[in-house]
């Protein structure tokens, strides 16, 4: 039996800002229980719901050393879907209605989870075999293992896997603040270890000190090694591509199933799609107080709103995309620009489009359900779970074909009765218009030929099986 620890800073159904959250919340469930125990440990956020929170039970607390601080660490605990999970208990650092506020208070805040999940451990009567953690929030927890844990024979030989969800955000403050933080001794602060450009970085930090580093697709574990998507670190990551594999993320089919999902008005499967989905849609567009017109192509977009996911490509080109035979449905939050972009265009045009900006797992869950197609043209995608959920809704996804998307989408070939969705290549506004009034036309002008790509999407595998495999002969490698 190997023992095996996710540490994250988010995870379904307590917490989630993004996919980071649906991997580690579906992921565990998917070992083979009889060789692997698998157990998450994240922040008990005031911001988790109450019914989670009261399903908690409290198992122990101790004072732990941040440099000059002493602070409080509560350990509480659950079980769910056979999966044990750990929260971290401290109301300074994991107060608020979010799990991330501003950098300066997130640097601290993940100086604190990072030690204090270690520390904790011999409290829980768990030593892991590996650590897995998760993007730079965590990447400390290599880091502080190197250190001043070895002196303690119970960590002696923990091994670590750092999982790079989004190169991006990489946990940057400059080195005397975080030497004052962490209590790391300037030792670490070199370009060779915890240094970048000057700063401090917490990410570079975990991929240093981890024997094994993952990403959630090939095509980003590629891609990631080359300036224009390395961000600055493809330097260190081509030196660590010896022990860099990528590792396509799955879905929870059990959550994301179109012929069991509770949150949607009809129920279908790949057999019924052609008459029920439909029904979705019409629902959906009452709903949200759009012309109700079964025929009509309609958009889905479920998103965070930034610009990795492609809106300034959407907002060079929304007059077109908005055209009159379109409907277009927007879910997301994000930078004010473009939450304004989609409130204007839906007053403009209240009859075709609708902009829900806020956070809803269930209008989510109506959206994949509903809509004909789904759009997600990003600059940069490490895996994306939106195109899999799509997929799995018989939604077909027309994407910039990039990291993730590239890897699980097959583009739609009419001469050859092949693919799934539809793509483009160059980061250009006009080539996806030219992608999207291509599904326009198959929709509207070869209705079986649409038929078919959402039977070919239907048919793909996108649970966690092949996936949580890749991951255990990982475990068994390391
Ligand atoms: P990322 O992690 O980069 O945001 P992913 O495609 O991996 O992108 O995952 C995004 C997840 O967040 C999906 O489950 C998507 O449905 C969900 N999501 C994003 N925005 C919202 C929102 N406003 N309301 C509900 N779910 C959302
Ligand atoms: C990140 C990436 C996204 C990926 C998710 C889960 O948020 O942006 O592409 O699907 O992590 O791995």
């Amino acid at each position: 039996m190997k023992n095996i620890l996710f540490v994250a800073s988010e995870c379904v159904p307590f917490i989630k800002t993004g996919g980071l959250a649906d991997v580690v919340g579906s992921l565990p469930r998917y070992f083979d229980k009889k060789k692997y125990d698998v157990r998450v440990i994240i922040p008990k956020y005031t911001a988790i719901q109450e019914q989670y929170k009261e399903q908690m039970d409290y198992v122990d607390h101790f004072y732990m050393d941040l440099a000059w601080r002493k602070q409080y660490v509560g350990i509480f605990k659950m079980e769910m879907n056979g999966v044990t999970f750990y929260f971290l208990d401290n109301e300074f650092y994991f107060s608020g209605m979010l799990p991330y506020g501003e950098i300066y208070q997130d640097i601290e805040k993940f100086a604190f989870f990072d030690k204090a999940a270690l520390s904790c451990l011999p409290m829980i009567g768990f030593r892991p075999d590996i650590i897995h953690c998760h993007d730079w929030q965590t990447g400390l927890v290599p880091v502080y293992l190197q250190d001043s844990f070895q002196q303690n024979e119970f960590y002696r030989g923990i091994k670590t896997i750092m999982t790079i969800h989004n190169l991006k955000f990489q946990g940057i403050w400059d080195k005397k603040t975080v030497m004052d933080t962490t209590g790391l001794d300037a030792y670490y602060f070199t370009p060779d270890k915890l240094e970048a450009y000057g700063d401090a970085n917490y990410l570079k930090g975990g991929l240093v000190y981890a024997d094994q580093i993952t990403t959630v697709s090939d095509t980003y574990a590629e891609e990631i090694k080359m300036p224009f998507y390395g961000e600055g670190l493809d330097g260190l990551i081509n030196a660590k591509s010896g022990c860099l594999t990528g590792i396509v993320n799955g879905l929870d089919y059990d959550e994301w199933d179109p012929a069991k999902d509770q949150m949607i008005d009809f129920n279908y499967d790949a057999r019924t799609f052609r008459k029920e989905k439909i029904k979705n849609k019409k629902a959906l567009q009452k709903e949200l107080g759009l012309s109700e017109d079964e025929k009509k192509f309609m958009i889905g977009v479920v998103s965070r709103l930034t610009d990795q996911k492609g809106f300034d490509l959407i907002d060079y080109v929304i007059e077109e995309i908005c055209a009159e035979d379109t409907q277009l449905v927007v879910l997301g939050t994000g930078e004010e620009k473009y939450e304004h972009l989609f409130r204007h265009f839906a007053w403009k045009y209240p009859d075709r489009v609708s902009a829900n900006i806020f956070y809803s797992n269930e209008r989510s869950h109506k959206i994949y359900a509903s809509c004909d197609a789904f759009l997600m043209p990003s600059l940069f995608e490490p895996c994306g779970l939106s195109q899999l959920m799509s997929l799995r809704y018989g939604t077909v996804p027309i994407v910039r074909e990039t990291g993730g998307l590239k890897d699980t989408v097959e583009p739609y070939n009419e001469f050859e009765d092949k693919g799934t969705g539809f793509s483009f290549m160059n980061y250009n506004a006009h080539e996806m218009l030219g992608c999207i009034r291509y599904a326009k036309d198959v929709y509207y002008n070869h209705k079986r030929e649409w038929n078919k790509i959402i039977d070919r999407g239907m048919a793909m595998d996108f649970s966690w099986g092949n996936s949580a495999k890749k991951y255990e002969e990982l475990y068994d490698r390391i």
